[in-house]
């Protein structure tokens, strides 16, 4: 797979050095979910306060990608609303069909924009934007 130079470092940074990795010990949600074509698994926890996604972690056994990204959205989202978590993972989607978005709150996550070209590895980026959108569904609905 080749990305751009600069592009694959951001994205091994945060797969040696994952950001928010760990469990809430009084998280609000958790999801578990697995990408079906390798198995690989993710688990995300999330902690709500009036609406806004206040603390969130991961952990997970994957891919350089499906790490990376994970590492990214658990930065992105903390301290959004949960209509804002949601509208964060649907520009990620556009990011996945190629389409041209800003992520001006956490630049990083644009160095996944390559990923798109590589259809297998589409499910490795976008695992933990699903289980972000399932946690916030389920968040809520309490
Ligand atoms: Fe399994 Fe990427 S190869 S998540």
């Amino acid at each position: 797979m080749q990305l751009d130079d600069l592009y694959r470092r951001v994205i091994m940074d945060h797969y040696k050095n994952p950001r928010n990795q760990g469990v809430i010990e009084d998280g609000t949600v958790t999801v578990d979910l697995n990408n079906p074509t390798c198995g690989d698994r993710i688990s995300l926890q999330m902690q709500f306060q009036d609406g806004v996604v206040a603390n969130a972690k991961f952990k997970g056994e994957g891919c350089s990608i499906s790490i990376a990204s994970a590492s990214m959205m658990t930065e992105a989202v903390k301290g959004k609303t949960l209509a804002e978590a949601l509208e964060l993972a649907d520009r990620f989607s556009g990011l996945m069909k190629g389409e041209s978005v800003e992520f001006d709150e956490y630049e990083d996550i644009e160095a996944l924009s390559g990923v798109n070209k590589f259809p297998a590895r589409i499910k490795c980026a976008t695992l933990a934007w699903n289980a972000l959108r399932k946690g916030v569904e389920s968040g809520k609905n309490e």
